[in-house]
């Protein structure tokens, strides 16, 4: 799902390796500090990859900045209850929430990543 922005792509590209690791760690039997890290890893890079998507956006006076944040913020809610799921030690309820969080994820990337990156493609041009 390229949108045609490196750095975005890049980061989306390295957001879903880590949410396909987690996701086969849950499903192997894998040590459960294993599992901690590769969670704490895709908490970290989303809440970074969120950041350098709004500073862009600023960068960029993105005018639908505000709701795109709101949306990230969304998403960092789902990424928690995820967690909280992952820390009470139920692994049926965390795949749920992670499941959950893909599609919100990826059907995020498809519209609202894409609507910015079309208006970053359409300031380019004018700057041309
Ligand atoms: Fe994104
Ligand atoms: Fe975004």
């Amino acid at each position: 799902m390229e949108l045609g922005e490196q750095q975005i792509d890049g980061e989306h590209a390295a957001q879903i390796r880590l949410l396909d690791t987690f996701e086969e760690k849950l499903k192997g039997s894998q040590a459960k500090d294993d599992l901690v890290i590769v969670l704490d890893r895709l908490v970290e890079f989303t809440n970074l990859h969120f950041m350098s998507e709004e500073m862009l956006m600023q960068q960029h006076a993105y005018p639908a900045l505000g709701l795109h944040v709101k949306e990230h913020d969304h998403l960092l809610d789902q990424v928690r209850v995820m967690q909280d799921a992952f820390n009470c030690g139920d692994q049926t309820m965390t795949a749920a929430e992670l499941v959950t969080l893909r599609d919100w994820l990826m059907n995020h990337i498809r519209t609202k990543d894409r609507a910015f990156t079309l208006y970053l493609e359409e300031r380019k041009r004018e700057e041309e």
